[in-house]
């Protein structure tokens, strides 16, 4: 760079948000090949258990279609006229109330740009997912932390009385990441009750079957998130959708980027939705290789893992102490994901992946 572009770029620096200056990043998972070249362990041995990613991948049909497909040179459909069809009978409600984005996590953002303006409050119930007060931060809002219970359960009264004028969203993780637990369709309509606009966002709904999208149509403040990131192994092509009030839907469709949903992921979304079946068999398995491996872990006693409706398990240590359980577990090309906060202390998050790291998992353990 020379020198002239130098000083303008550090001239710029007067001139950036002051609220943004000192933002905390999102910690991001760590991509395979660095991860490799840490443990000396080679890529297709690694087994990847700290990004909640479907050990299964994605629809065959999914790759076919990728190898076979055209258009690449086109820009994509701003309005996922291809996939509204097959979006809105699997989820059950109308396409007028569904926008697909580049991951939920655009939704977030997407949603939180429609209703914050600056110091305005999102009310987020930690431990939970990493982009809510991210995504606040970059929108100019403000987080307001209401911890959850012990059992990680939402604090619905906590919720009520830290909310004032300034209040405009509250998250809610339903399955909770990290914890694993649902919220309860009861408690989620008492959060509605109070006229704040609910995100529920649903990311791992398909590993635990409950829902409130049938519900959106009948309160405008209520959305719900979805992701296809986690069911249908599309985490790398980024797809995913809300669900909204007609008016919230027609805004946010306004208001985001006209190509948000590129053309493969666009392909992508299609086939998965022309193969549920197939995709439904391997959330089975997770759901039912979930099970084992809590079995495996609580008679094995060195974790202590936490119940969950998703597709991965939080622990607590049992005996020694999960930052040195994880490097001995990272040295041996199995990685899973440490969390050293306030409210989780020392604990490790666990994604469910296929039998076989299941038992490589339990014999590193050992
Ligand atoms: C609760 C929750 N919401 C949203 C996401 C992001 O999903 P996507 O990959 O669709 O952006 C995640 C990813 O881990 C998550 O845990």
């Amino acid at each position: 760079m020379g020198k002239m572009a130098r000083s303008t770029t550090r001239g710029a620096g007067r001139l950036i948000r002051g609220d943004l200056s000192g933002i905390e990043p999102y910690e991001p998972i760590v991509p395979l090949e660095v991860l490799s070249e840490r443990c000396g362990v080679p890529v297709e041995k690694l087994i990847k258990l700290d990004g909640n990613e479907n050990p299964y991948g994605c629809s065959p049909r999914v790759r076919r279609a990728l190898a076979e497909y055209a258009f690449y040179h086109i820009y994509p459909d701003p309005l996922h006229r291809e996939i509204m069809g097959p979006l809105e009978k699997y989820v059950g409600v109308g396409r007028e109330h569904i926008v697909a984005g580049s991951g939920s996590d655009e939704l977030i953002d997407l949603t939180l740009r429609l209703f914050l303006e600056p110091g305005d409050k999102v009310i987020n119930c930690v431990p939970t997912f990493g982009m809510y007060p991210f995504s606040t931060a970059v929108c100019g809002g403000k987080t307001v932390t209401v911890p959850r219970s012990d059992a990680y359960e939402v604090d619905i009264a906590g919720v009520k009385s830290a909310i004032d004028e300034r209040t405009k969203v509250i998250f809610i993780a339903s399955p909770n990441n990290p914890s694993g637990n649902a919220t309860s369709q009861s408690d989620l309509l008492k959060l509605v009750d109070t006229g704040v606009v609910v995100v529920v966002d649903e990311a791992y709904y398909e590993f635990c079957g409950k829902t409130v999208a049938p519900l959106v149509p009948r309160y405008s403040n209520l959305i719900v998130l979805r992701s296809f990131s986690k069911w249908a192994g599309l985490g790398g092509l980024r797809a995913g959708y809300g669900i909204f009030s007609v008016n919230i839907a027609e805004l946010i469709r306004r208001i985001k980027s006209p190509y948000n949903v590129n053309a493969a992921a666009m392909v992508a979304v299609k086939e998965s939705l022309a193969d549920t079946d197939y995709l439904q068999c391997k959330v089975n398995a997770i759901i039912a290789e979930r099970e084992r491996l809590f079995e495996k872990l609580r008679k094995q006693g060195v974790l202590v893992p936490l119940p969950s409706q998703a597709n991965f398990i939080l622990c607590r240590v049992a005996k020694g102490n999960a930052r040195k359980i994880k490097q001995g577990l990272d040295s041996k090309g199995i990685f899973v994901r440490y969390f050293d906060t306030p409210l989780l202390r020392d604990t490790l998050r666990i994604s469910v992946g296929k039998p076989e790291h299941t038992d490589a998992l339990i014999e590193a353990l050992a």
